[in-house]
C-alpha cells in the first residue's frame, strides 16, 4: 500500500533521507514516487514505475530544502502515471500533500473547487487536499489553520502530510490510515521525521510517537507538537522501538522472503519466551483476564485469516465456540454478540478490512483483543488488549514468520485462557518448535522438489483438520509469488469436485501428519489423486505410511498436531520460494500486491 515519509532538520540530507525512506517503504507495493521539498518554493519531483526512476529525475534536478516529504503510491484512484504519482499541488505549485487512504467525497469537493477556479491534472482523489488548502490560503488562513480546515472537510480515511513555499513546517493528520512521528533530538542534530511505518526512519531514530485518529501534528525544524483536529494540545508519549536497523535488511539472502522464513526459529522463540515456561511446562499470557471465554470470534485477512481458521479450531478442541471470519464478510454475517471475545488476527494490526470488524465487534459490545506483530498499531491501540507475537519485522509481502507466529501465539492464548491437564504435551512440543523448524530448514530438500514441477498448469494442496488452514496458506503463498494456478482443498472436499481439475500436470501437496483417522482418511485421497496420474508431494511427520503413495516427501519432525501444523508450512513456503526464484519472479513483491492493506 501507499507509503509515507517526511523529514524537517538543518542540514542538506533531506532528499537522501526521503529517497531511503521511501526504497526502505517500497515492500508495502507501489507503483509510482515522488518527493516533495520546500525551501521559499516547492519542488516536486515524482514518476511512475520503480523508485530508481524517481532517483535519476531527482539526480537530474534534485530538489534542495530543509523540509519535505515523499510517497510511494499504490493505485486506487486512476492508472500509475506520474500525473497521478503524490506529491500533488495547488494551481500555482505553493502547497505540496502526500495521502495514504480514500477521501470519500472527493468527487464533490473537486467539482466545487472546479467552480471556484481550481484546475485539475490527476484522477486522484488526493488533489484536491492541496486545492483546498490553497483556497484556504486565499481566505487568509495561516499556513496550519489552511490545512487543519483542510483536513476537517475531508470524509474517508487518511494519514495525509503537506508541506507550504512559505512555512519550515510538516503538517500532517490521520483517520483511520497510521502515521507515526520519529524524535531524533540527542546530540548536536536535531530532525524529525513523519512515516506510514517505522522502518521508513529506523536507521536514524527509535524514538517514536504514535499518532491517534483525529489528531493533527506539526513538525518543524526545531520542535513537533500534536493536537486534536479543533487544536487543542495532545501530551504523546514517546515509545522506543525494540528492534534494530539491521533487522529490516537481507542480511546476505537474495530476498527478504527467503531470510524471514530462515528467522523463524529466532521469531517463534521470541514469541514462547516468558509464555511457555521450559522447566515446568506452565504457559503464561501475562495480565490477559480472559479465562474460559464463552465463545470465541477470530477475524481477520489473507494467510492471517488462515491462522485465525487455526486458532479456532484450537479454541473449539478446548471446548470454548469459536468461528473464523474473514474480517470483510464480519458485519453481514455474524450472530449478536453476547459477552464472546473477538479477536483480531493481524500481523501489521493495519488491515483496514480487520480494524472495521474490530470496531464493529466493540460497537457491539464485545471485547476485542489483537494478535498482532507491530506494538502501536491501530489494532493494538483500539482493541481492549493485544496480545504481540514478536516476530520483529517483516518486509517480504507475502507473509511467513508472522504466520508461524501466529499460529505459536494462538496455541499459548488458547492454552492460557483454557488450561487444562491435557496441555502437558502440546506445551513440550511448542517448547521445541523453534529447533523443530530449524531442523526443517536444515534438511529441506523443497528446492529439489520445486525444480521438478516449475512447468505445472496448476498445484493443488490438501490437508484436513489443523493441517487444512495449512493447505490454504501452502497455495496462497504459491500463487502470490509464483504467479501460477494454486489451490488449498480441505482434503475430503476434493472429491466433490475440485478432483476433476487433478492430472498429470498437477502436482498434489498432500499434508499427512500423524497416524490417526484424519491421516488415514487423508491417505485415502491421495490415493485417488494417484489414481488420476497426478504427482503426490507428502509432507509427513513419518507417522504413517502415505510416502508409500508419494512422488516426493517433505518430511518434518514428529510433534504435536497443533506444532506440525507449523512445520509444515515451513515446508510449503520453501517449495513456493523455491518455485518462484527459478521462474525468476519478483518475490519480495509480487505484482499488484501490497503488505499492508489500508484501503476496504
Ligand atoms: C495483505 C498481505 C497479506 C496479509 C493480509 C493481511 O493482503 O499481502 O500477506 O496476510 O494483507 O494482513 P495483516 O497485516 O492483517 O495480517
Amino acid at each position: 500500500m501507499c507509503g509515507i515519509i517526511g523529514c524537517v532538520g538543518h542540514g542538506t540530507e533531506t532528499t537522501d533521507v526521503l529517497l531511503d525512506g521511501l526504497s526502505t517503504l517500497d515492500y508495502r507495493g507501489y507503483d509510482s514516487a515522488g518527493v516533495a521539498l520546500s525551501n521559499g518554493t516547492v519542488d516536486v519531483v515524482k514518476r511512475s514505475g520503480a523508485i530508481e526512476d524517481l532517483v535519476s529525475a531527482v539526480e537530474a534536478s534534485p530538489p534542495t530544502g530543509p523540509v519535505g516529504i515523499g510517497h510511494t503510491r499504490w493505485s486506487t484512484h486512476g492508472p500509475p502515471t506520474d500525473e497521478n504519482a503524490h506529491p500533488h499541488v495547488d494551481c500555482p505549485g505553493e502547497v505540496a500533500v502526500v495521502h495514504n487512504g480514500i477521501i470519500e467525497n472527493y468527487e464533490a469537493l473537486r467539482e466545487r473547487l472546479r467552480a471556484a477556479g481550481h484546475t485539475f491534472e490527476s484522477d486522484t482523489d488526493t488533489e484536491v487536499i492541496p486545492h483546498l488548502i490553497e483556497s484556504e490560503r486565499d481566505d487568509g488562513a495561516d499556513p496550519e489553520t489552511a490545512v487543519r480546515r483542510a483536513v476537517e472537510r475531508l470524509e474517508g480515511s487518511f494519514a495525509v502530510a503537506a508541506v507550504l513555499a512559505d512555512s519550515d513546517a510538516i503538517f500532517a493528520a490521520r483517520r483511520d490510515s497510521p502515521l507515526v512521528l520519529g524524535i531524533d533530538d540527542g546530540g548536536d542534530r536535531r530532525r524529525y521525521y513523519l512515516a506510514s511505518d517505522v522502518p521508513a526512519f529506523r536507521e536514524y531514530t527509535d524514538r517514536v510517537v504514535y499518532l491517534d485518529d483525529g489528531e493533527f501534528a506539526r513538525l518543524t525544524p526545531e520542535d513537533w507538537t500534536v493536537t486534536t483536529l479543533a487544536g487543542d494540545r495532545v501530551e504523546k508519549p514517546v515509545d522506543t522501538v525494540e528492534w534494530d536497523p539491521e533487522e529490516t535488511g537481507k542480511a546476505g539472502y537474495d530476498h527478504f522472503m527467503a531470510k524471514e522464513i530462515n528467522e523463524q526459529p529466532r521469531a517463534l522463540r521470541q514469541c514462547l519466551s516468558e509464555r511457555v515456561d521450559e522447566l515446568d511446562g506452565e504457559v503464561s499470557i501475562g495480565d490477559l483476564a480472559y479465562l474460559n471465554p464463552r465463545g470465541v470470534q477470530l477475524v481477520a485477512a489473507g494467510t492471517s485469516y488462515h491462522a485465525a481458521l487455526y486458532g479456532a479450531q484450537l479454541f473449539r478442541a478446548a471446548g470454548v465456540p469459536a468461528t473464523a471470519y474473514l474480517a470483510h464478510e464480519y458485519a453481514t454475517g455474524t450472530p449478536p454478540i453476547g459477552d464472546e471475545l473477538v479477536i483480531g488476527v493481524t500481523q501489521s494490526g493495519e488491515t483496514a478490512d480487520t480494524l472495521s470488524a474490530l470496531r464493529e465487534a466493540s460497537a457491539r459490545g464485545a471485547r476485542t483483543l489483537a494478535v498482532t506483530n507491530v506494538v502501536g498499531s491501530t489494532a493494538a491501540r483500539e482493541c481492549d488488549d493485544a496480545f504481540y507475537i514478536k516476530a520483529g519485522p517483516e518486509i517480504g509481502v507475502a507473509a511467513t514468520k508472522t504466520f508461524a507466529s501466529q499460529l505459536a501465539a494462538l496455541n499459548t492464548l488458547t492454552i492460557g485462557m483454557v488450561p487444562s491437564k491435557d496441555d502437558r504435551e502440546a506445551i513440550a512440543a511448542l517448547r521445541d518448535l523453534p529447533a523443530d523448524v530449524q531442523q526443517v530448514l536444515d534438511e529441506s530438500n523443497a528446492a529439489a522438489v520445486a525444480e521438478q514441477y516449475l512447468d505445472s498448469e496448476a498445484y493443488f494442496f490438501i490437508g484436513r483438520g489443523l493441517q487444512y488452514p495449512v493447505a490454504l496458506e501452502g497455495a496462497l503463498k504459491m500463487k502470490e509469488i509464483t504467479y501460477k494456478h494454486a489451490e488449498g482443498f480441505a482434503a475430503g472436499e476434493l472429491k466433490h469436485g475440485p478432483l476433476a481439475l487433478v492430472t498429470s500436470e498437477t502436482p498434489v501437496f498432500a499434508i499427512v501428519t500423524g497416524d490417526g483417522e484424519r491421516a488415514q482418511k487423508t491417505i485415502g485421497n491421495v490415493k485417488e489423486v494417484e489414481a488420476r496420474d497426478a504427482p503426490v508431494v507428502a509432507v509427513t511427520d513419518g507417522a504413517s505410511d502415505v510416502s508409500r503413495y508419494a512422488d516426493h516427501v517433505l518430511s518434518i519432525p514428529e510433534s504435536s498436531p497443533q506444532t506440525a501444523a507449523v512445520l509444515a508450512n515451513v515446508q510449503l513456503q520453501l517449495a513456493a520460494y523455491h518455485t518462484a526464484a527459478k521462474l525468476g519472479r519478483p518475490i519480495d513483491k509480487p505484482r499488484n500486491l501490497a503488505k499492508s492493506v489500508t484501503v476496504e
